[in-house]
C-alpha cells in the first residue's frame, strides 16, 4: 500500500550542510521551525500548510544559509532559492506559501519561474 499524501502549500528546505551551518543555519531553522509551530503553519505537527525539512548542501556554500522553496502554482511547479538568508526574510517566505502569495524577491536567485 503506497504512503499517504497529504497536500501542502510548499516545501522550504532549509540548508543544514556546513557551510550553512558557519552561518548560524542551525539557529536560522530551530528559530523558523519554531515560528510556524507557534502560529500553526508547520505541517509535521499540526497538520499546517508549509512543510519544512532540513536538507544537506543546496549547492550554494559561499552564499548561506540558504534556502528552497517548492510549490505549486497555477498548475506549476515554482521553485525560488534564497541566499544569506536571516529568520525575518525565511518567515516571509513560509507566510507566502502559507497566503499563496508571491514569494519575496529579495535574495532570490536562480530560476524565477519554472
Ligand atoms: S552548505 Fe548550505 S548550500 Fe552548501
Amino acid at each position: 500500500m503506497p504512503a499517504k499524501y497529504f497536500k501542502t502549500n510548499g516545501h522550504l528546505l532549509a540548508c543544514g550542510g556546513s557551510s550553512c551551518q558557519q552561518r548560524g543555519a542551525d539557529l536560522l531553522y530551530l528559530a523558523l521551525q519554531r515560528a510556524l509551530d507557534n502560529q500553526k503553519l508547520l505541517y509535521y505537527k499540526t497538520g499546517g500548510s508549509v512543510r519544512l525539512t532540513r536538507s544537506g548542501c543546496l549547492g550554494a556554500c559561499s552564499y548561506g544559509p540558504t534556502l528552497a522553496c517548492y510549490r505549486e502554482r497555477a498548475g506549476q511547479l515554482e521553485q525560488a532559492w534564497y541566499e544569506a538568508v536571516d529568520f525575518p526574510l525565511a518567515l516571509r517566505v513560509a507566510q507566502a506559501v502559507h497566503e499563496e502569495a508571491e514569494l519575496p524577491q529579495e535574495r532570490r536567485y536562480g530560476p524565477a519561474d519554472s
